[in-house]
């Protein structure tokens, strides 16, 4: 199992999770785009991973944006040369109020931050995996968006959507040499408390670490059949 050399693109490498996976993949040897927003905090990733600049490229983008997405693409394969694995891991919450009190402008945010991103990203990197013959597309989703519950409507329509891209992308990429795969998980718990301070609440949580594993295995040689899975990791089925 190895991605030695693979050119891992992580986009949302700032967030709770995106930091973990990328100093997971740094770890066995991937060379990384680390995407977010703020060059800054980008950059002081990168350092802090010990990656130097032929191993990591950090790129401020707004990957909700067509445009600017294929424009990061362009850089990315400028710099390694090549696009292995799209890990989309850009997060964000909008809602806690019922469907009727809830403003247009949090389901529009819910849309963009994963929705529109979804397709942006994948439009722009997809025909650079498929110009391998080898990739791997994963997004991370919550039971949620199939059972939604209330008070969540803006977040609950936008994980159902991206879903439905990343699996009806899976049917175009049969027999390509890429794969896309949905992990599903309720809670990422960044803490540990579900290892340090157990209770029923945290009981199904999922660790970045965790997470950070089912991407890893997902990248091996040996996992290049499973294409369009939905695969839950809290410790039961939905919903
Ligand atoms: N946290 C959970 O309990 C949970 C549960 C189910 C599913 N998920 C999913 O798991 C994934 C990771 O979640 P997380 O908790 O790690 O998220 P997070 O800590 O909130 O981090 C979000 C990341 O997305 C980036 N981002 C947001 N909007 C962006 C934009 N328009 N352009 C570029 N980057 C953008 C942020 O970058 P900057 O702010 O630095 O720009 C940050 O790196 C997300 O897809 C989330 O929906 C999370």
């Amino acid at each position: 199992m190895s991605v030695n050399g693979r050119v891992v693109v992580v986009a949302g490498a700032t967030g709770g999770l995106g930091s973990v996976v990328a100093r997971t993949f740094a770890g066995e040897g991937a060379r990384l785009a680390l995407l977010g927003r703020g060059l800054d905090k980008l950059e002081a990733l990168a350092a802090e991973l010990g990656l130097n600049a032929d191993q990591a490229l950090p790129y401020a983008v707004d990957v909700s944006d067509g445009e600017t997405a294929r424009a990061c693409a362009e850089a990315v394969q400028t710099k390694f040369g090549r696009v292995d694995v799209y890990l989309h891991l850009v997060g964000g919450w909008a809602g806690g109020k019922p469907l009727v009190d809830t403003p247009a402008d949090d389901l529009t945010s819910m849309l963009h931050q994963h929705v529109w991103s979804t397709f942006a990203m994948t439009q722009a990197f997809v025909p650079r995996l498929l110009a391998n013959g080898w990739g791997r597309v994963m997004a991370v989703v919550s039971p949620g968006g199939r059972y939604p519950a209330g008070n969540a409507s803006p977040y609950a329509a936008a994980k159902a959507a991206q879903e439905g891209l990343l699996l009806s992308l899976a049917q175009e990429l049969k027999g390509s040499g890429v794969t896309s795969n949905i992990l599903l998980v309720r809670t990422i718990d960044t803490k540990h408390e579900r290892l340090n301070a157990p209770s029923e609440k945290n009981a199904n949580w999922t660790l970045p670490e965790e997470l950070a594993a089912a991407m890893l295995y997902l990248c091996c040689e040996e996992a290049g059949t499973i294409n369009g899975a939905r695969i839950p990791l809290f410790g039961g089925p939905e919903p």
